[in-house]
């Protein structure tokens, strides 16, 4: 499979005050297009940093960010920005939706960031949102609600969906809906994937499972076969 990211040698210091934290220590990685990679590791090990810098969203101290061949860590603030815009898509652990907006409204958000021309409608069916497309975000579960952040990240097509712990606040039941539509995604659209968890049973999902601990990528393991989100344990 080809390349998408390559992280080499990657670094991440943060200062605050006196305080040094060395959040990435010496990290690399390749994630391949296509590919779901899931990063597991205990609280503070570098894993929300590591999408953080990876996505271009926060700066790198040293190391190389390459998107096929391109180094985006030289970017510009600027061009890094409309980079993002472009070609990648976030899911959060809370929603980060627009409340004044419908469903059908947010998503319409997301599709005019990038330039995909897609109908959002399409997009809200794939998610498994059609009778809920003109519901305000208060009239939503929260299984819903990620699904609505998904479809919003997706209507731009994006080339690489980061998701930070995309069901941390969402139960058993809601959480393996959500997982499925990213893996339904994933199969459709061939967007490749990296999903922060600390939930060792989502790892099962992915092709990839990457472990972190302090800063650095202490383990990496192959999943020969993904297990349908029905099927992990959870927790
Ligand atoms: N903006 C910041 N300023 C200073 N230190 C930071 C900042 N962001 C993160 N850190 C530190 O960097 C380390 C890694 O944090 P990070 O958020 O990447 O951990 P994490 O693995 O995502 O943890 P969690 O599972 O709790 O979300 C921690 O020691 C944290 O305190
Ligand atoms: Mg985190």
């Amino acid at each position: 499979m080809e390349k998408m990211i390559e992280i080499k040698d990657v670094s991440k210091l943060y200062k605050a005050g006196k305080e040094m934290t060395k959040a990435l220590d010496h990290v690399s990685l390749d994630v391949k297009k296509g590919e779901i990679i899931v990063i597991l590791g205990p609280s503070g090990s570098g894993k929300t940093t590591l999408l953080n810098v990876t996505s271009g969203l926060d700066n790198i101290t040293s190391g190389k960010i390459l998107y096929e061949g391109n180094n985006i860590a030289k970017y510009s603030d600027h061009k890094k920005t409309s980079f993002r815009k472009k070609n990648l898509g976030f899911i959060f652990q809370t929603y980060n939706l627009l409340e004044h907006l419908n469903v059908y409204e947010n998503v319409l958000v997301g599709s005019s960031l990038g330039k995909n021309n897609d109908n959002v409608t399409d997009i809200i069916n794939t998610v498994g949102l059609e009778k809920h497309k003109h519901k305000y975000m208060h009239e939503l579960s929260g299984g819903e609600q990620q699904r609505v952040s998904i479809a919003r990240a997706l209507a731009k097509r994006p080339k690489v969906m980061f998701c930070d712990e995309p069901t941390g606040a969402l139960d058993e039941k809601t959480g393996k809906i959500v997982l499925e539509t990213l893996i339904k995604i994933n199969e459709e659209y061939q967007t490749t994937m990296v999903i922060v968890t600390h939930n060792p049973g989502i790892a099962l999902i992915g092709d990839r499972i990457i472990k972190m601990n302090s800063g650095q990528i202490i383990e990496e393991i192959v999943n020969e076969k993904r297990t349908k989100p029905q099927d992990i344990p959870w927790g």
